[in-house]
């Protein structure tokens, strides 16, 4: 898909610079709400047709609202509700190009018409949280963009380790 970012209009340029930009904003920091509010904002303002960015993490058997740009979203998922919950459930990454044809999609924001969740895990490797990214386009999200986040995601990751966060 075409990409309209102000900053770059090559997508690979693009997501190097934004995992660039986020293993900046990591480095240093040690608290995990300032981190991933940073890393929301970064996403949220740097690629092109979002309407939320935003972490759910697990806590006990839910996920529960995180750091986060775009409209208020629900505060609780259960696991294998909406998109969310797939992802959790199936610890898999889902490209949902038309949240309207996903069973029991749940929709924060009438304007969200495709998403894209991605599985974050701790030290020891669970699913601890997730990367959720809502746009206003239909098909808005596909490999590519899954491909240029999962280096965010991986330093992320690093950055619990280095800094002993387990939980986000
Ligand atoms: N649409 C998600 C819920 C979270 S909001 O998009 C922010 C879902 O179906 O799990």
């Amino acid at each position: 898909m075409s990409y309209t970012s102000p900053i770059c209009t090559d997508p690979t340029e693009l997501y190097d610079l934004l995992a660039a930009m986020a293993e900046g904003l990591l480095n240093g920091e040690t608290d995990s709400v300032s981190a991933t509010a940073n890393l929301s904002a970064l996403i949220y303002d740097l690629l092109p047709d979002l309407n939320w960015a935003g972490f759910y993490r697990v806590k006990g058997d839910l996920l529960i609202l995180g750091p986060f740009q775009g409209k208020p979203a629900c505060n609780r998922i259960a696991k294998g509700k909406g998109v969310c919950g797939a992802a959790w459930q199936t610890d898999r990454a889902q490209i949902v190009p038309d949240v309207h044809q996903f069973p029991g999609h749940i929709a924060c924001d009438g304007a969200s018409n495709s998403e894209l969740v991605i599985p974050i895990h701790d030290p020891s490797g669970r699913f601890c949280a997730l990367l959720d990214l809502d746009s206003p386009l239909l098909g808005r999200f596909d490999a590519s963009d899954l491909q240029g986040l999962l280096p965010v995601i991986g330093h992320l990751e690093k950055w619990m380790e280095a800094t002993d966060v387990h939980s986000l």
